[in-house]
């Protein structure tokens, strides 16, 4: 299968490129490189030991994509993973978040049917869930009310672009793959989440304190019902990520579907910084500290339909996850 991911050389695009590459099918890719370092192109080229067909633009530049589609034959999926994901942002500019991420794939929607493309996988999130959600979130389960941030609403509004699009046309293809919490790194220590942003997310966190970078981990609620009062969420290692791609293209089939990508086991805050620091040989220090307005108490998937679906079942751990981490972090420290 050829196939186009947008956003090709972010975290999760450049595994699923990888991935892709691996079980025998083309990668081509487009990103603008807004949220990658240098060289990440020619990593995924050599980890994928094949010629990938790169370019650099904004999906929203039509023309320009348009142009490199036509240049490199039948295209028969895409994997749409471009837009912008920092949900502290999207809360300081929603303007800005409503229309990249939307506009954007509107622009994929218009390219897909100028090139006769009708399969899309769509990298969504399990913050589509809200807070209304019973644990463990299944797909089932009711979406879109009380998500926290702009950045979430968009992940909403798109899915409900492409349910319809595929009411309206009967033969595209579809599913959105909601992602539970990505962490980890390819094994190579080759690709990994660019380490040069301003970190909100715990494990990036965890890790620069791991490095010496931060001086510790402010722990967002310790009074949370869970097993040791902080916050518990799905960890999924993006190389198991990156495979639950590769399924879902195999499996796509007529309509709009949904599928949970998550390990169904649920972490702790204290539980992340405990394996970090068994991962790293490092003292983690850490500071109690008030809840971060918007987060739940616990978030974890019901993974059963990616295992009957997909035939997709997490197999990485939390200490996997941990390890692939510290190691891309030690190989880019600059
Ligand atoms: N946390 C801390 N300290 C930090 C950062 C996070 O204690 O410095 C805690 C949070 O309170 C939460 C857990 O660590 O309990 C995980 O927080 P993250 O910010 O890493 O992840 P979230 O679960 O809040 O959000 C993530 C992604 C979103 C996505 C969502 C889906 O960042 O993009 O999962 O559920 F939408």
């Amino acid at each position: 299968m050829r196939v186009l991911l947008t956003g090709g050389s972010g975290f999760i695009g450049s595994h699923v490129a990888v991935a892709l590459a691996a079980a025998g099918h083309e990668p081509l890719i487009v990103d603008d490189l807004s949220n990658s370092r240098g060289g990440v192109v020619e990593r995924i080229r050599e980890l994928a030991r094949m010629p990938i067909p790169a370019l650099v633009a904004d999906v929203r530049d039509e023309a320009s994509v348009s142009e490199f589609l036509a240049a490199h034959g039948r295209v028969d999926a895409v994997v749409h993973l471009a837009g912008l994901k920092a949900v502290g942002e999207s809360v300081a500019d929603p303007v800005r978040y409503y229309d990249v991420n939307l506009s954007s794939t509107l622009a994929v929607l218009r390219l897909m049917s100028a090139h006769g493309i009708d399969a899309m996988v769509f990298s969504s999130s399990a913050t589509v869930y809200g807070s209304a959600g019973t644990m463990p979130l299944a797909e089932d389960g009711a979406v879109g009310a009380g998500i926290a941030n702009p950045y979430g609403r968009t992940k909403y509004m798109i899915e409900e672009i492409l349910r319809d699009v595929c009411a309206a046309e009967p033969s595209f293809r579809c599913t959105a793959l909601r992602y539970f919490n990505p962490v980890g790194a390819h094994p190579s220590g080759l690709l990994g989440e660019d380490p040069l942003g301003v970190p909100n997310n715990l494990m990036p966190v965890v890790a620069k304190v791991a490095g010496g970078i931060l001086d510790s981990v402010s722990i967002f609620g310790t009074d949370y019902p869970t097993r040791d009062g902080t916050g518990e969420r799905d960890y999924v290692h993006v190389q198991d990520l990156a495979r639950g791609h590769v399924r879902a293209l195999e499996e796509l089939a007529p309509g709009f579907d949904a599928v949970n990508l998550g390990t169904g086991e649920p972490a702790s805050v204290l539980d992340v910084i405990r394996a970090y620091g068994d991962a790293s040989g490092r003292e983690i220090p850490y500071r109690l500290n008030a809840r971060r307005p918007g987060d739940l108490a616990v978030a974890f998937a019901d993974v059963e339909k990616a295992a009957r679906e997909l035939g997709w079942t997490a197999e990485l751990t939390l200490a996997d996850a941990c390890r692939d981490d510290w190691r891309w972090r030690q190989a880019t420290a600059d």
